[in-house]
């Protein structure tokens, strides 16, 4: 086993999982959100903000689903249309 630190002051985590039997945050449009949020964290945030896609969070009939670590945070029922205000809500947890 080997340890090493992250990098990134916050990660982020979004739920693209797909169900074919249920609700699911892939036929929300979590994909795009993601691509989305990575690319701005990417050109805007100097590492501090990591963006992951990641499997079910246990949520899908509230998705999109994105879990926020290290305040511990779930959101849920996330739209696409969130996007400005997830950037703001990101911007203001690095500030502390
Ligand atoms: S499919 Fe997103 S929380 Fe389960």
């Amino acid at each position: 086993m080997k340890e090493e630190k992250l990098k990134s002051k916050i990660q982020i985590f979004v739920c693209n999982h797909k169900r074919d039997d249920s609700e699911s945050c892939s036929e929300k449009g979590a994909k795009e959100l993601t691509d989305k949020l990575k690319k701005w964290a990417k050109e805007e945030c100097k590492g501090e903000i990591k963006i992951y896609r990641s499997g079910c969070l246990g949520k899908c009939s509230e998705g999109i689903a994105i879990a926020c670590y290290p305040e511990k945070k779930l959101l849920l029922d996330v739209k696409q249309d969130d996007y400005k205000e997830l950037k703001d809500i990101l911007k203001d947890a690095l500030k502390g």
